[in-house]
């Protein structure tokens, strides 16, 4: 199947860039949320992008210009209706998830693909609550997403070998690598990646070391780009409270118990980055 228009659902952190990418690779883009705030930063924050690559001679002004013109923005769902592809990109919420699957499965026409870039949740779940599971997916993108090449296909239960083909084209389309996964709580990469992190916030909990002092160690021994912590403040320290909590739940063992630091941060709404406060203090 050919997949020419997509809509991306969300244009927060990771919406913004999924929208952004899919804009570079010639599709028509339409970007939805249901905040016009949210829909300005998203779109301001794609331009600033360009306007970087533009200045460092990656892309030329006028390719700009047409990237900028494939991109739409819109409030109403009911824009989906011709559309080939829709990735929903909302909050890590079920409730919300579920409710976006449900109103896409009524707009959107019947080759649709339907496609989750959660963290955690159950593509299985979501799928259920459609009458197409075999034509959703999870295309679990990366933070920042023009940066990162990795795109984890995550294959819900029903999730048909047509649909996997279908993205994984269009993953490799982007400029970007698929790695195919099942669908288990965290996938593979939050699986690996959150214990680490949620380890990391005991051995500051317990008064091991700093957090200067476990990024360092993280960075400097172990090669890390960046130490867990600082990462942890980038993700969100709610999406990580989040899906520590869906590993924890989904698997019954208590190695993955959440850290009562990041429940401590998270209740004091020190959430990372985007709240200016966490394991660090931004913008200041
Ligand atoms: P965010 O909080 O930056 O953006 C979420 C956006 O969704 C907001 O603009 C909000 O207004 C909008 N929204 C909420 N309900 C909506 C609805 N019903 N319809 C349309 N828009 C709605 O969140 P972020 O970080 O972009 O995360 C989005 C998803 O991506 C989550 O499922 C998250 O788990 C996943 N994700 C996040 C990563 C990260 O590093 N932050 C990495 C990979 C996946």
């Amino acid at each position: 199947m050919q997949i020419k228009t997509v809509m991306v659902i969300g244009a927060g952190q990771m919406g913004s860039g999924i929208a952004q990418v899919f804009a570079q690779s010639n599709f028509d883009v339409k970007l939805n949320d249901i905040s016009e705030a949210s829909l300005e930063k998203g779109i301001a924050s794609i331009e600033k992008n360009l306007n970087r690559s533009v200045q460092k001679g990656r892309l030329t002004e006028v390719e700009k210009v047409e990237i900028m013109e494939r991109l739409s923005t819109t409030t109403s769902l009911q824009d989906a209706s011709d559309c080939d592809l829709v990735i929903e990109a909302v909050v890590e919420n079920m409730d919300v998830k579920g409710k976006v699957f449900k109103q896409l499965d009524e707009i959107t026409p019947a080759h649709a693909i339907l496609a989750s870039n959660t963290s955690s949740l159950p593509i299985t779940e979501i799928a259920a609550v459609t009458n197409r599971p075999e034509k959703v997916i999870g295309m679990h993108f990366m933070n920042p997403v023009p940066v990162m090449k990795l795109v984890e296909i995550i294959r819900g239960l029903a999730t048909s070998d047509e649909t996997y083909e279908a993205i994984e084209t269009t993953t490799k389309a982007l400029g970007k690598t698929p790695v195919e996964v099942n669908d288990f709580p965290g996938f593979v990469s939050n699986r690996v990646l959150m214990p680490m992190i949620n380890e990391a916030i005991y051995t500051v909990y317990e008064g091991v070391a700093t957090p200067e002092a476990v990024d360092e160690v993280m960075k400097l021994g172990m090669n890390h780009p960046m130490g867990p912590l600082q990462l942890a403040d980038f993700i969100g320290l709610d999406t990580c409270l989040y899906i520590m909590e869906v590993l924890h739940e989904g698997f019954g063992d208590s190695k993955y118990r959440p850290c009562p630091l990041l429940r401590k941060y998270v209740k004091a709404g020190w959430l990372g980055k985007k709240s200016g406060r966490g394991f660090y203090i931004y913008g200041e």
